[in-house]
């Protein structure tokens, strides 16, 4: 009798602390904040809330080009250069002032032969973590408009921003614009066709829940069940089919694709066939036309790699994870993964290939021009962007010197600027 009333008013105090541990908690612990909503209904909860239990991921994560792609403008984000002689850009009858003021950032222009100044116009949002570029979004009202001048890091200044004309204009930002950089934006005109957006509703960078689905549901179910240890309402990505999975990264690696079918440019899911969608722009179309910028798929897809590959897809050699820009032997470790075997070795001279540092990629995946994106550096000079050409295969020498030539050019246009 007495071991059972113990054993009662113990669990009445296990009952006690557990019901004040929910309390202290909360109910929102259980229910994450929503910070947006997919068109199916399915809510965004953010990367902060996975970090509970993906530490290792979130942390990671933190350092991709994907996550830093877009944020709200701040002194950590702005690559460019505010000190006067640095911060301006020309145009024909106009000039282009970048400014701060504490945490704020803007950009004024002036007349060039009057003392005419229009208002500042702030840097609201950034978009590109900073390896090639840096474009500006202004928030008038609810309306997103793109900004005049962009960053160029590769010579630290500011330029025209790309496709821009040498007068001032104001380009909307629409969907079309914003889809491979923002995780979800919710537009006021669900066609996206507009460029009004509500403000509160925009999820910055590409973030987990671009590629894994929103995650409400998973969230909630793990928080309410901490014992049970396989996912649950997870998308698992390992058992889709290689079409599938390449869809996920295509998405924003096929270059621009032709109009919608379904949804808007937010709608579809990784795990869907991305041809549904909208179908790709470039099918059909020779290797020569593919440009390098933005068209990682296809000039994959089109090699002798992958084509004689069954299994391999753009995992294969980057773990979507991790930062791993300029990791040479991991790339490197990954060729050899499928070259080490003796059978289709390089057969290139062993003195060429050591002078390259043995580096595969330096001489099969090329850093090559961008066709259809350049930058304007001054009255006369224009530099294209340089992408790493997906296209594994056997170049000439003269297309592996094209890193050391766009260094070159850029470094005598800056000595000339300087000397002017
Ligand atoms: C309360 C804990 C918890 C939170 C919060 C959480 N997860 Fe999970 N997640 C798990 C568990 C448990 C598993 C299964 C074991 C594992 O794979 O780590 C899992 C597995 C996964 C998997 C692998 C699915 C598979 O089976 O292939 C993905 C992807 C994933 N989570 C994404 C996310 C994302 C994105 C977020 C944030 C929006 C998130 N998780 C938040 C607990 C959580
Ligand atoms: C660019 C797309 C992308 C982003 C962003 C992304 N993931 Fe993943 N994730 C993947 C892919 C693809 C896989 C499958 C990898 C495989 O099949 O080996 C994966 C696998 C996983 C897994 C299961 C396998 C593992 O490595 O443990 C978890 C858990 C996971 N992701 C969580 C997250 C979390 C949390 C975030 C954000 C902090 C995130 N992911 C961001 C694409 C992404
Ligand atoms: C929502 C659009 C989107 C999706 C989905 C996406 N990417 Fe990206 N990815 C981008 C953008 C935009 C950049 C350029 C980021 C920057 O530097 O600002 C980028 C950059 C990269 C880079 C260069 C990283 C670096 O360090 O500079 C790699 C590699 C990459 N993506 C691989 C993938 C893979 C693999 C997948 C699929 C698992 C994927 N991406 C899915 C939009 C996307
Ligand atoms: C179809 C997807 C897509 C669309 C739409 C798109 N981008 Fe990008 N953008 C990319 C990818 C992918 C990269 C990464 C490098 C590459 O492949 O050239 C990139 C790179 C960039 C970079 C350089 C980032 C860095 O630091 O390296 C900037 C800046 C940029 N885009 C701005 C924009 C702006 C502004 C718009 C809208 C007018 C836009 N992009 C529309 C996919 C896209
Ligand atoms: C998943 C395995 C795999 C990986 C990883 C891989 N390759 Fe290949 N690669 C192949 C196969 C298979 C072929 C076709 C061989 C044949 O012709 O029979 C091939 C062909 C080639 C060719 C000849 C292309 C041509 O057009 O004749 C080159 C060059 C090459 N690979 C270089 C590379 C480099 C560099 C890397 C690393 C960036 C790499 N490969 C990664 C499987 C792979
Ligand atoms: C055979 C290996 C391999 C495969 C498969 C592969 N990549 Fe890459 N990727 C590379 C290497 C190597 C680089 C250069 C990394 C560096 O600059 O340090 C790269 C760079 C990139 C970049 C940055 C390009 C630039 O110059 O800024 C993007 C974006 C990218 N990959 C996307 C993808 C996507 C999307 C897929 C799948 C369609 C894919 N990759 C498949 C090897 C690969
Ligand atoms: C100095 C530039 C250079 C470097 C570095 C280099 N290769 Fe090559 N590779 C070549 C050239 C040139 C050929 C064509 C040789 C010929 O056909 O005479 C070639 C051919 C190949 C082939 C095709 C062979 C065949 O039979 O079709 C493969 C596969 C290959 N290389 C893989 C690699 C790998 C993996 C690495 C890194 C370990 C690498 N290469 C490093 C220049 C290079």
């Amino acid at each position: 009798m007495k071991k059972k009333q113990f054993f009662l008013i113990l669990l009445f105090i296990a009952a006690i602390a557990y019901y004040w541990m929910c309390i202290k908690k909360g109910p929102e612990y259980y229910q994450p904040e929503v910070l947006a909503a997919h068109s199916n209904g399915a809510n965004f909860v953010g990367s902060k809330t996975c970090m509970e239990c993906h530490a290792d991921i979130y942390d990671t994560h933190l350092l991709t080009a994907h996550y830093n792609t877009s944020a709200i403008a701040s002194a950590e984000n702005m690559k460019g250069s505010f000190e006067a002689g640095l911060n301006t850009i020309s145009l024909r009858d106009t000039e282009v002032e970048m400014g701060k003021e504490g945490n704020a950032f803007y950009q004024q222009t002036k007349a060039k032969n009057t003392d005419e100044q229009m208002p500042p116009e702030t840097m609201d949002i950034v978009i590109g973590s900073g390896v090639k570029g840096q474009s500006f979004l202004n928030w008038k009202v609810e309306k997103l408009f793109q900004l005049q001048a962009s960053y160029y890091p590769a010579a630290d200044m500011w330029i025209n921003s790309p496709g821009y004309p040498d007068y001032l204009i104001q380009r909307p930002v629409r969907d079309g614009c914003l889809k491979c950089h923002v995780t979800h934006a919710t537009n006021r005109d669900f066609s996206g066709k507009g460029n009004q957006y509500d403000r509160n509703r925009m999820l910055f960078g590409v973030d987990c829940e671009r590629c894994h689905q929103p995650s409400e549901a998973h969230v909630v179910f793990h928080r309410n069940n901490p014992t049970i240890k396989e996912s649950k309402f997870m998308l698992k990505l390992d058992t889709l089919s290689r079409q599938l999975r390449l869809d996920a990264c295509a998405q924003c690696h096929s270059g621009p694709r032709e109009a919608i079918l379904k949804g808007n440019a937010f709608s579809y899911l990784t795990g869907e066939p991305l041809d549904e969608y909208s179908r790709n722009f470039y099918k059909g179309q020779t290797t020569s036309e593919l440009d390098v910028h933005g068209n990682q798929y296809g000039l994959l897809t089109s090699s002798k790699c992958f084509k004689l590959s069954p299994k391999m897809d753009c995992g294969t050699c980057h773990d979507p994870h991790k930062k791993q820009r300029g990791d040479v032997t991991h790339f490197n470790q990954k060729c050899m993964n499928c070259h080490d075997s003796g059978t289709v070795e390089c057969e290139a001279e062993t003195t060429e290939i050591n002078a390259m540092s043995n580096n595969c990629i330096a001489c099969h995946m090329p850093n090559t021009p961008s066709k259809i994106m350049s930058f304007q550096l001054g009255d006369s000079l224009t530099t294209p962007v340089y992408v790493r050409t997906h296209l594994i295969g056997i170049y000439s020498k003269e297309k592996e010197n094209i890193d050391k030539d766009s260094v070159e050019q850029l470094e005598k246009y800056i000595e000339e600027k300087m000397s002017n």
